[in-house]
């Protein structure tokens, strides 16, 4: 079968609308037809040369979808079913996967950074010779193959763009404050950082119940959003010093939970130097490959502070995905104000621009 697929070549190029033919899903693999994809920073980080990915690969790694084929043996879906896509299918078997911390399962991060599939091959070719798909999902295409446990049912009425944000944004930042580091009610929050995984962590945490929820940005229209996903402060990064002025709004110590959702060193040092004694500085973010942070121990031990790290919200994809959903639906998440522009597939590489700018919400490519 053919399709069309944007195509990351290599870093300093744009991505290129190909078409390129999908193979049918093996045994315990899943052929969706993409509703929609959002574009996240991840895929950013990729187009950048940050981090270094075998080419020629499909990016896109939030996505949804419509299961049009499954392979042999696969059981918990159906052709017909609505799916949201999970960048770390899961095996199921590993001692991470039956602990409960699927998101931990290490063949699956190890099929997923070298954009494959479990057996190791991918189901996209180009003139014969094999195309990647970017953390086993490569959403910025008509179709994907996907294995299994990557594929988790929802229900129908949801719409395609928050059902891609369910993907990736939305269950990393949520989860982060809801997971990770479960946020104590009338406690003091910061969010460094408002793109679609921060704002989403803003919404976790004030389903907690905070006292206060501070939300630090270079950007206005962020940080207006961020004010709607609940936070009750604001700090322009461009104008202030981010550490002083969490300081002065949560009374002078420092806040009990910060959580860097940027992916970069000195946001991440900020995090931790805005900590009250006990508190705890989560990296939600995700850093170009190689960049170091520097943190005093001294404090660390003094004042008993915690450094910890999060992975897509320690979440559970094959429950956390629908209990999030739930959320939306009951009114006590608003994902909709997630949403940025609605594009083509051929307006993607405008989409990275807007993300470079850091001046629209998160941009999602409808099919
Ligand atoms: N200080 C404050 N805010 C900043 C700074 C800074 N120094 N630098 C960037 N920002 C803001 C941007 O203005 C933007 O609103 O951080 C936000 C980042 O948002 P996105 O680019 O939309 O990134 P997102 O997709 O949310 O991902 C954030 O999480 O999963 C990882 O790889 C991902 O590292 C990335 C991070
Ligand atoms: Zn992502």
């Amino acid at each position: 079968m053919h399709m069309k697929g944007a195509v990351f070549n290599g870093p300093g190029t744009p991505l290129q609308i190909a078409e390129l033919s999908v193979s049918g899903p093996q045994p315990g693999e899943v052929m969706v037809r993409m509703t929609a994809s959002g574009v996240c920073h991840s895929d950013y980080h990729v187009v950048l040369g940050e981090w270094a990915a075998q080419t020629p690969l499909v990016l896109g790694h939030e996505g949804a979808g419509i299961v049009v084929e499954v392979g042999d043996g696969v059981t918990d879906v159906n052709v017909g079913d609505s799916v949201a896509l999970s960048w770390t299918p899961s095996c199921r078997r590993c001692l991470y996967c039956v602990s409960g911390r699927p998101q931990l399962c290490t063949s699956a991060v190890q099929n997923a950074y070298r954009n494959v599939l479990p057996d190791g091959t991918t189901r996209l070719s180009r003139g014969g010779d094999p195309v990647y798909s970017y953390l086993s999902v490569g959403s910025f295409a008509e179709y994907a193959v996907v294995p299994e446990s990557g594929a988790i049912k929802i229900a129908d009425d949801v719409s395609p763009a928050i059902a891609a944000l369910v993907g990736c944004a939305v269950t990393t930042g949520v989860g982060a404050a809801m997971n990770t580091v479960p946020v104590a009610p009338g406690s003091t929050v910061a969010v460094i950082g408002a793109g679609g995984v921060g704002l989403s962590a803003i919404m976790g945490a004030r389903l907690q119940s905070p006292a206060t929820i501070i939300a630090v940005d270079l950007s206005e229209e962020k940080l207006e959003l961020a004010r709607r996903a609940g936070a009750t402060h604001t700090i322009n990064a461009r104008e202030t010093d981010v550490v002083g002025a969490i300081k002065e709004i949560s009374g002078g110590d420092g806040v009990e939970y910060a959580f860097e959702a940027i992916g970069r060193a000195g946001t991440i040092e900020q995090a931790y130097a805005a900590l009250a004694p006990g508190g705890t500085a989560v990296v939600v973010g995700q850093v170009p490959s190689g960049v170091k942070i520097s943190i005093d121990p001294m404090a660390m031990s003094g004042r008993e502070l915690t450094l910890t790290g999060s992975n897509y919200g320690s979440s559970r994809p094959s429950v956390d995905f629908n209990r999030i959903l739930g959320l939306h639906s009951s009114g006590a998440l608003d994902l909709e104000l997630l949403v940025g522009d609605r594009i083509p597939l051929a307006d993607i590489n405008e989409a990275f621009t807007a993300m470079g700018s850091g001046a629209t919400g998160r941009t999602v490519i409808e099919f």
